[in-house]
């Protein structure tokens, strides 16, 4: 079992996708699958780490995978080019976790900060899954053996304890793992987190120093993929700007957060540069740059929204499309864990 090149990536049905999952995740992943195999995941069994009053309970559930995987589809994901499928449906997640549950140590998840935010101030009160979260995230990622996995920034320490996670497990298992011919005593590969997108971090459209966000109580602060072309516009209008014109390209943006987000997310919206934008616009009222901003995010995002809907209302072929994913998931998934617990010294039959 060589490592080949293999990307891998998820998102939670939890609320809606937003502008800051399709330009800081979703435009690499549709790159990627041009040039890489890819298997994107909707990782069902992340969403239900928070209180049932934040998923929505089972019905919201149910309709929230239907449509991330409608908005995968709509955003470009090809199903005969990637694996696209839930989580829930490939075992194997649930049960590399648990060892990973073995290997990762307390003090490693006591420093991940999406736990400190997501538990708030009654940590007594957030429940296991919570706090083990990140080692289910690191099995979604070695169960393929992936090697590269692109997501947002705030994803990046995550990233982190997962390479952790896969060299422990290199570490304490070396013998069997030589023994069973892995030469250099690797079995996991330490997976590379790609953090490129034109926009890796968001910021909310009412408060430049937060992350654009499906949890925010404010819709007015997300542009979600299911927006109509009135309510993008609207949302951008009422955007938070400061009081000053929009900077030249000499000024720069430094130290107005919601100036230097708008500006960021026309460029990554339009395909041109930060500067070349400023060059444009620089100078100028917010009033003349949001109606350009509306006009393009309705281009993009708007067909995407029309898509995702008409889709919706075929709940059997969303459902067929993650049958077939699973299938496949589970082909390259299912070789692997046994690998695993051949490693471990489990007996399996
Ligand atoms: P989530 O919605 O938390 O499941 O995130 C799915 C993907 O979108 C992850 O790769 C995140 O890093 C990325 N993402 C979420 N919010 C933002 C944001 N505001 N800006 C950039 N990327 C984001
Ligand atoms: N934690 C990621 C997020 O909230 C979602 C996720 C779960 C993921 N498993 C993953 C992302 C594996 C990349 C790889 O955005």
């Amino acid at each position: 079992m060589k490592i080949t090149p293999r990307v891998f990536s998820g998102m939670q049905p939890t609320g809606s996708l937003h502008l800051g999952n399709y330009l800081g995740a979703m435009l690499q992943w549709i790159k990627l699958q041009e040039t890489h195999e890819c298997i994107y995941c909707v990782v069902d069994m992340h969403a239900i780490t928070q209180s049932i009053d934040v998923w929505g309970g089972p019905d919201e559930l149910t309709r929230a995978i239907r449509m991330v995987t409608a908005a995968y589809l709509a955003c470009g994901l090809d199903p005969k080019k990637s694996i696209i499928f839930n989580q829930s449906q490939v075992h194997e997640h649930a049960e590399l976790a648990w060892v990973f549950n073995c290997v990762a140590r307390l003090g490693w998840l006591n420093r991940m900060t999406q736990f400190k935010e997501k538990a708030g101030k009654d940590r007594e009160n957030a429940s296991v899954g919570l706090y083990a979260y990140p080692n289910l995230m690191a099995a979604d990622i070695l169960v393929y053996r992936a090697t590269h996995v692109p997501v947002g920034e705030d994803q990046k320490q995550h990233l982190e304890l997962s390479r952790d996670i896969a060299q422990k497990f290199n570490n304490d298992f070396r013998d069997t793992i030589v023994r069973a011919g892995f030469e250099d005593g690797n079995f996991f590969p330490l997976p590379e987190p790609i953090i490129t997108g034109p926009a890796t971090r968001v910021m909310s459209l009412r408060d430049g120093t937060r992350k654009m966000s499906k949890s925010d109580p404010s819709d007015l602060s997300r542009i979600n993929l299911t927006d109509d072309a009135d309510t993008i516009a609207r949302k951008i209008q009422k955007a938070k700007t400061d009081p000053e014109p929009l900077p030249s390209e000499e000024l720069g943006l430094a130290g107005r957060p919601e100036a230097e987000n708008l500006v960021g997310i026309y460029a990554a919206l339009a395909g041109l540069g930060v500067s070349s934008v400023l060059r444009d616009f620089g100078g100028g009222p917010f009033s003349a740059f949001k109606k350009a901003l509306g006009e393009v995010a309705v281009d993009r995002i708007g067909p995407i929204g029309a898509e995702m809907r008409r889709l919706a209302g075929d709940a059997a072929e969303i459902d067929r499309v993650l049958a077939d994913g699973s299938r496949r998931a589970r082909a390259i998934a299912g070789p692997i864990m046994d690998r695993v617990k051949d490693l471990v010294g489990f007996i399996r039959s």
